[in-house]
């Protein structure tokens, strides 16, 4: 037996990728409504209006959850769908769904872990300037309150962000996600405002006598191309903007100077207020950790092997960094063009363990889009799954006997859901999704995991 009793084996979604039902019970509009209704934006134009209706029929995929011997669920709350506007009271109608939502999976034996923040800014929020305006920092504690006062009799695992690299830098800077922007001083700000937020909302947890509460990151095994300088300060900058920008001021109380130093042409991280770094390295009782592949970077603009052959600050999440890029490095590709490497999450755990305060570890987030075809027999055989998540798991255990504190994985995703600007196009799931029918079947990857979590161990699992 490989991992222990009290690991926990979970599956993940969030909001918006699965469950549709935008305006239903007078929930608001996010920013990723307004993106993916504008034309351009996402593959396909492809919204999550629809989604996989996860909102109607919520039972049923708690059915399928069960069935799997899912130990753990990590789902996040839609914020428009509690605080259409982002402030004021609740609305009764959503704080119910999610209310249901959590009878029903303690009914099937299943631990609902929440996250707060999954990407879905109340649209009304960024009219009010977004996450550059300091202001959303403490509209999201008064939501996190509200939604924990809610649930927190019933749900003990909080997460506040999920991977706020994404919602400042891409949304911000990069522009690939909502809301689509790119200024790279208003994404700094952005970071600092996220981080902020995360504090002051697990301060307000904590007055609530929260059971767990953390923060979810998406972490990256960073490797310069070669020994050349210029790589190795390219790397250096996107393992700062990646790693350290949001490890050191969360788990170490201080933004890592390199970036600030980096940064100062566009302002640094903004309006950082004296107290501000205290609050946002608050003690955690866990740290999230999503993983999904190693980044090898150049800085030199004609290396053969790019990646994203883009350039110019405007299409890059690192300021003033727009040189540094992503080059192949030999690995197994996955759907989404991003290198399978299982070698980097333990390399990711095992520098968790050596560089920063020991906080016990939780995988939040792993997986894998691949082409998915289904087979005669209706059943997609997806041996290319099980090959990612046991090489991942492989390395999580690898990690664990070394001495790291990981206490949980939870697969990305349990169904095929909508992968953001990708749309429908990528599926993720260890469950297929009919986007048509709205049919669920179990993958052969549902099943071998749900062997893994029963045996709890990989050995036994073809
Ligand atoms: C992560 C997101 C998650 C999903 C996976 C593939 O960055 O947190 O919602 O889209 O990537």
């Amino acid at each position: 037996m490989s991992f222990g009793d009290d690991f926990v084996f979970g599956g993940a979604t969030a909001a918006y990728q699965i469950e549709g039902a935008a305006t239903l019970g007078g929930r608001g509009p996010s920013i990723w409504d307004t993106f993916s209704h504008t034309e351009g934006r996402v593959v396909n134009g492809d919204t999550g209006d629809v989604a996989i209706d996860h909102y109607h029929r919520y039972k049923d995929d708690v059915a399928i959850m069960a069935s799997l011997g899912l130990e753990a669920y990590r789902f996040s709350v839609s914020w428009p769908r509690i605080q259409p506007e982002g402030r004021g009271p609740a609305l009764e109608a959503g704080l119910d769904f999610y209310s249901r939502l959590t009878d029903e999976l303690l009914g099937a034996g299943i631990d609902p872990w929440i996250t707060l923040y999954h990407w879905d800014l109340p649209q009304a929020l960024q009219d009010a300037g977004g996450w550059p305006n300091r202001d959303i920092a403490y509209r999201f504690a008064e939501y996190s309150a509200l939604v924990h006062e809610h649930l927190g009799d019933r749900v003990k695992h909080w997460i506040t962000l999920n991977e706020p690299f994404c919602s400042s830098l891409i949304g911000y800077a990069s522009g690939r996600h909502a809301p689509g922007l790119q200024d790279p001083s208003a994404a700094l700000s952005s970071v600092h405002h996220l981080l902020l937020g995360h504090g002051l909302a697990v301060d307000a947890l904590r007055a609530q006598n929260v059971a767990h509460v953390g923060i979810t990151l998406n972490l990256y095994a960073v490797e310069p191309a070669s020994d050349d300088a210029v790589d190795t300060d390219a790397a250096r900058r996107v393992d700062g903007f990646h790693n350290r920008l949001f490890l050191d001021p969360v788990l170490k109380g201080r933004y890592p100077q390199d970036i600030l130093h980096d940064t100062a042409e566009f302002g640094g991280m903004g309006d950082v207020r004296d107290g501000d770094l205290d609050i946002i390295s608050r003690p955690l009782d866990l740290l999230g950790v999503n993983y999904y592949t190693r980044y090898v970077i150049t800085g030199r603009e004609d290396h053969p092997d790019l990646v994203d052959k883009r350039t110019g600050q405007l299409d890059s999440p690192y300021p003033g960094a727009a040189h540094a890029r992503e080059v192949r490095h030999g690995m197994p590709l996955t759907d989404l063009g991003w290198e399978i490497d299982p070698d980097g999450l333990y390399d990711v755990l095992t520098r968790l363990k050596r560089e920063y305060p020991a906080v016990p570890i939780v995988i939040t987030e792993n997986g894998a889009a691949f082409a998915d075809p289904l087979g005669d027999d209706g059943v997609v055989h997806d041996a290319d799954r099980i090959d990612y998540v046991r090489g991942h798991l492989a390395a999580c255990e690898r990690a664990i006997a070394d001495g790291v504190p990981l206490q949980g994985y939870f697969l990305w995703s349990i169904f095929d859901n909508y992968e953001w600007a990708e749309g429908y196009a990528k599926r993720f799931g260890a469950v297929h999704v009919d986007y048509e029918t709205q049919v669920r079947t179990p993958k052969h990857s549902a099943l071998w995991y749900s062997g893994v979590i029963r045996s709890r161990s990989l050995d036994e699992q073809s």
